[in-house]
C-alpha cells in the first residue's frame, strides 16, 4: 500500500539539531568518479553508492553475464552495448519516452535521485533516445537499473534489464527486408517444439500509432513476436527440453507501456507456472522523433535478467546475485548454464518494531531503506505486519517484521539485536517515527 510519500533520506536528516548517529548532509557526493551537489531530493543511500560499480553483468562466469551472452549470441548482428553510466537525468529516464509528467515512477519514493537533475536510470529504455541518436538500429544493451522497493528473496534495489531494439525504413526495399526475415522466423519456430497463445497485433485497445501505416505496424509487431519467440525457444527450450508432446508455451498478453503502442508482455510456461518475461511493442514515433530518425519505425523490448537467471539456474534468492562467496561463484562457468547447489541455508532470525508514524507520515520505501544501509544483504526479507489507527488520536501506526539472515554463515544474537537497535535508533532519529 502506497500512502504518504515523504522521504527523509540519510542525506538529508531534519535540519534541527539533536544527538545523533547519523551522518551529516554532505553536500556533494561522489559518483563514478564524478562529485554531485546534493539538495533536497537526494534519497540515494551508501548501500547503493556501493552497488554502482559491481558491473556483474560484465563479471566472467558470474550468471548475469552468461544469460547477456547467451541473448547477445541469438541477436548476433546487432550492436551489443554494456557501459553506459547508469547516472542519467529525468528528462532520458522519462520524458525522452513520453512518460506523463505526474507518473508516479518519477517521484523520490520510488526512484533514486543523487539530486533533482540527476537520478539512476530505473530501466535501460532511458537510453533509447542516445542509441538511436548515435545511429544504432539494432541493438541490444544491458545494464544495472535502480528502484527503491519491497526486500524480499525476488526483489532487489538493482537489478539487470537488458533492452532490444530493431528500427527498419518505411521504403519498400527495408519491409522487403523485414518481410524477408519473418519468413526465415517463421520457418525456423515451425521447424521448433513451441506452442504459441497470441494475441491480435493491432485492437482498438492497443492500437497502431496514428503516424504509422497500420499495415508497417502490422508488420513490425509480427517481427517482433517472431524475434523474442525464437529467443524464448533458445532459452527456456535449452534448459528445460522440448518435446513434441511437451512443447514450450510461451503466451503473448495485451499491455500497455507509455512508449510504445501497440503493447505486449510475455509469460512462458515453466516448470508448472506461468512466468512474466518481458514488455515490448512498437516504439513510439516520438522517440524516434527526438532521435532524428523519424523516417524509421520499429520494435522495443526489455527483460529483467535476475528473473530468468533464478529460473533457470534455480537461484532461490536474489540476493545469491551479489555473493561474492565462492561457494557460490565457483559453481559457474562461462556460457554454460547450470542447476546451482545450495551449499547450505543458515537459519534466519526475525525481530518486529512498531511504531506511530510522524504527522506528515512516512513511505514504507524509506524503512526498507533504512534497514538495507543498516544491515545490508543480512536483511532477507522486511514485510508490513501490521497497520493501525487509532480510533481517537488518529495516529497511523505500522509494524515492520525483519527477517535477518546470512546467505554464508550462522548469525549470533547478539550480532541480530545490535543490527535491530541501529534500525531502531535511526527509524527514530531519521523518519522521527515514535516506537511503541
Ligand atoms: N522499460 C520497461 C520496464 O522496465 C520494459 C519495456 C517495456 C521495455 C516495453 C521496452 C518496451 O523496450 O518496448 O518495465
Amino acid at each position: 500500500m502506497r500512502v504518504l510519500r515523504v522521504s527523509l533520506s540519510r542525506y538529508n536528516p531534519p535540519l534541527r539539531r539533536h544527538r545523533s548517529t547519523v551522518a551529516a548532509t554532505p553536500s556533494e557526493i561522489p559518483i563514478l568518479g564524478h562529485s554531485y551537489p546534493t539538495d533536497s531530493y537526494t534519497n540515494i543511500t551508501p548501500t547503493i553508492v556501493s552497488k554502482l560499480s559491481r558491473r556483474l553483468h560484465a563479471q566472467d562466469g558470474h550468471p548475469i553475464s552468461t544469460l547477456r551472452s547467451l541473448i547477445e549470441n541469438h541477436f548476433p548482428d546487432y550492436a551489443h552495448l554494456s557501459s553506459l553510466s547508469p547516472v542519467v537525468t529525468p528528462y532520458q529516464n522519462f520524458d525522452s519516452l513520453s512518460f506523463p509528467a505526474d507518473h508516479p515512477g518519477r517521484s523520490k519514493t520510488d526512484s533514486y535521485y543523487i539530486n533533482k537533475d540527476v537520478m539512476l536510470r530505473t530501466h535501460t529504455s532511458a537510453h533509447e533516445v542516445d542509441v538511436f541518436t548515435s545511429g544504432e538500429a539494432r541493438w541490444l544493451l544491458t545494464a544495472d537499473v535502480y528502484r527503491r522497493d519491497e526486500i524480499d528473496a525476488s526483489h532487489y534495489p538493482v537489478f539487470h534489464q537488458m533492452e532490444g531494439a530493431n528500427i527498419f525504413g518505411t521504403d519498400d526495399a527495408s519491409v522487403g527486408a523485414v518481410e524477408r526475415d519473418i519468413q526465415r522466423l517463421e520457418r525456423q519456430l515451425a521447424e521448433s517444439n513451441i506452442e504459441i497463445q497470441d494475441v491480435q497485433h493491432i485492437t482498438a485497445t492497443n492500437p497502431a500509432q496514428p503516424s504509422h501505416d497500420p499495415r508497417h505496424s502490422e508488420i513490425a509487431a509480427r517481427h517482433l513476436k517472431l524475434s523474442l519467440n525464437s529467443l524464448m525457444y533458445e532459452l527456456f527450450a535449452g534448459v528445460g527440453g522440448a518435446t513434441k508432446e511437451n512443447p514450450l508455451q510461451v503466451r503473448w498478453i495485451e499491455a500497455y507501456f507509455p512508449f510504445t503502442s501497440p503493447s505486449y508482455e510475455v509469460e512462458v510456461f515453466f516448470r508448472g507456472k506461468w512466468l512474466e518475461i518481458l514488455g515490448c511493442g512498437v516504439v513510439l514515433q516520438s522517440t524516434l522523433d527526438r532521435s532524428n530518425v523519424a523516417n524509421k519505425m520499429g520494435w522495443a523490448f526489455g527483460l529483467g535478467l535476475e528473473r530468468i537467471a533464478m529460473i533457470l539456474y534455480s537461484i532461490p534468492d536474489i540476493r545469491l546475485f551479489w555473493s561474492e562467496d565462492m561457494r557460490f561463484l565457483s559453481q559457474f562457468t562461462s556460457g554454460k548454464i547450470s542447476t546451482f547447489k545450495p551449499y547450505s541455508k543458515y537459519p534466519a532470525s526475525y525481530r518486529d518494531v512498531s511504531f506511530w508514524q510522524p504527522d506528515n507520515g512516512i513511505h514504507d520505501n524509506d524503512v526498507y531503506d533504512l534497514v538495507r544501509d543498516v544491515a545490508g544483504d543480512l536483511a532477507e526479507d522486511v514485510a508490513v505486519i501490521d497497520r493501525f489507527t487509532h480510533p481517537k488520536t488518529k495516529r497511523h501506526s505500522t509494524a515492520f517484521r525483519v527477517n535477518y539472515r546470512s546467505m554464508d554463515r550462522s548469525l549470533v544474537n547478539e550480532e541480530v539485536n545490535a543490527l535491530q537497535d541501529q534500525v531502531v535508533s535511526r527509524l527514530k532519529e531519521q523518519l522521527r517515527v515514535e516506537i511503541r
